[in-house]
């Protein structure tokens, strides 16, 4: 495949990540395609879409209208529609079995025997991926981090058969398509990001449990003294509580590092449903949405 060849971009699932994947591909000029799994869902992408769109170009961040954007995007609800498509980006919800039996359906739609399936899985094996396709030598990890159009860092995971041909137009792709950051990480939970991030945010919540210091210390402390952007508690209450949790235990799971276990209260908060700004408390409130 030569120079520039990435053009037609397919991705699978138009939630949060999907959608920031489909704007950012859309507004780098890139042809768009995105498959959801069912047309309500397709219209609540859609609109997710047009909704980003618009904040965008009322804040000057776009060349043209967001018009202009959102006809390069075609959200779809028949995963047939990928068929001619470059590269295909995976961003349905964190399951292993859907996301297995997703890659098998891809490898049987996607015709271009040099396509490259990605997924933006935050934490299931890339090799697990690879292996139910006929092609797993170009299947890569293609993770990027919330919200897609902000956020600059895109983690390259090739699995250990993905090929350097793979990598190599993934990163292209991704640096030059797209304009982001890339880099490169085993095909290990977490990743770089999170298998740093995670612990961290752990130890602040093991610490504020004990009664050591409360939250607003906790966070004023890392935010005045260590020139942290947010506290690990505020981070926490922003990523959600129920995905850090989930976070944690894929990298507990792999490691089995007790640096990585949930602490209890990390886990009846999430069983009581305070998730974080996404229900409105957390380990602060925050105004209902
Ligand atoms: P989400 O729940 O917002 O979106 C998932 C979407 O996939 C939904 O719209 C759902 O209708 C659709 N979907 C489910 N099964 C489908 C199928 N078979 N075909 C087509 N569409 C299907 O989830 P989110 O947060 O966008 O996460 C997606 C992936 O990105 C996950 O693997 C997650 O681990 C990863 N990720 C999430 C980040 C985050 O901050 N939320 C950051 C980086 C990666």
């Amino acid at each position: 495949m030569g120079e520039g060849a990435i053009k037609h971009i397919g991705v699978v699932g138009c939630g949060l990540m999907g959608s920031g994947i489909a704007e950012v591909s859309a507004r780098t000029g890139h042809d768009v395609v995105v498959v959801e799994s069912s047309e309500d869902a397709a219209k609540a992408g859609l609109h997710r879409l047009e909704t980003s769109l618009q904040r965008a170009e009322q804040r000057g961040k776009l060349d043209g209208p967001a018009s202009d954007v959102l006809d390069r995007i075609q959200v779809l609800t028949d995963l047939d529609a990928l068929a001619d498509r470059d590269v295909v980006v995976e961003a349905i919800v964190e399951d292993e079995a859907m996301k297995t039996d997703l890659f098998r359906r891809l490898d049987a739609v996607v015709e271009s025997p040099e396509a490259i399936l990605a997924s933006n899985t935050s934490s299931i094996p890339i090799m697990k991926l690879g292996v139910v396709t006929s092609r797993p030598t170009q299947v890569i990890g293609v993770h990027f981090f919330n919200p897609v159009p902000v956020l600059q860092l895109v983690e390259l995971v090739p699995s250990l058969i993905t090929s350097d041909d793979t990598t190599a137009r993934a990163r292209a792709w991704v640096q030059d398509g797209l304009g982001k950051q890339a880099i490169d990480c085993q095909d290990r939970a977490g990743f770089v990001v999170n298998a740093l991030l995670i612990p961290f945010i752990l130890s602040a919540i093991r610490m504020y449990e004990s009664g050591f210091a409360s939250a607003e210390d906790i966070d004023r402390g890392l935010v005045l003294g260590a020139a942290h952007p947010q506290g690990p508690l505020a981070l926490a209450d922003l990523i959600g509580l129920d995905t850090t949790k989930a976070v944690a235990e894929s990298l507990y799971e792999e490691f089995k590092e007790p640096l990585y276990a949930a602490p209890p209260l990390l886990q009846r908060m999430v069983d009581a449903g305070l998730l974080g700004r996404k229900t409105g408390r957390g380990f602060y409130t925050y105004d209902a949405r």
